[in-house]
């Protein structure tokens, strides 16, 4: 059974990602042909990148970076539930993504964002730029809250009822990629 896990993109202390990842993992869940696992970078108590060498070499001296190497390694696929922080994701997630590198290679990602006016999709466009980089292979189909349709008074998450079916159609597309890619996974395992 493939294996996917959703990465939540804040650790601020009042945060919407957790609302927002727990929502998609309840529609993700609800499926048969994947399990899902809620991901948040917080739990990881990431350092800003402190490995003396690049992640490239594989050569992790901190049992931080051994342990988020282990749970990123375990995924087949993932989604990216990022906030937009100044027209891109959030320090936490790209410092997260920064510390691996093989660890995300031949895997699918789909996307989740939120924000203002552009719900979130210049997070998700930056971070397409960045996964390339690392051999994600980003699925096109994406899902956009915003803090104007899809949230009260900018503050409670009151998703509008055509989301649910957004978060479907990524989430199909990224088993379909991440089921696609697995016998590359396994040839160079
Ligand atoms: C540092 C910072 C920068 C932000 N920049 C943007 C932005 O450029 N575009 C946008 O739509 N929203 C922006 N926002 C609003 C966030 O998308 C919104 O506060 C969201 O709830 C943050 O996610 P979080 O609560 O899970 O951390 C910014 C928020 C913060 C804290």
């Amino acid at each position: 059974m493939l294996k996917i896990g959703l990465i939540m993109g804040s650790t601020r202390p009042i945060r919407k990602a957790d609302i927002v990842a727990k929502w998609v993992h309840d529609i993700a869940r609800r499926r048969s042909d994947a399990e899902f696992e809620l991901v948040d970078i917080k739990d990881f108590k990431l350092p800003l990148l402190d490995e003396p060498l690049s992640a490239v070499f594989g050569q992790y001296t901190h049992q931080h970076t051994k342990t988020w190497s282990a749970k990123i390694a375990s995924f087949d696929a993932y989604v990216f539930v990022t906030p937009e922080y100044n027209h891109s994701t959030s320090g936490a997630l790209k410092n997260a993504i920064d510390f691996l590198h093989s660890e995300w290679h031949n895997k699918a990602a789909g996307f989740v964002g939120y924000g203002g006016a552009a719900a979130g999709a210049r997070a998700i466009e930056n971070l397409r730029l960045v996964l390339g980089e690392l051999q994600v292979a980003d699925v096109r189909a994406h899902v956009g809250l915003s803090l104007f349709d899809d949230f009260e008074s900018f503050t409670t998450f009151k998703p509008r009822p055509q989301q649910e079916k957004a978060v479907e159609s990524m989430l199909d597309q990224v088993i379909a990629w991440g089921s696609a890619l697995k016998p590359l996974r396994e040839k160079i395992a």
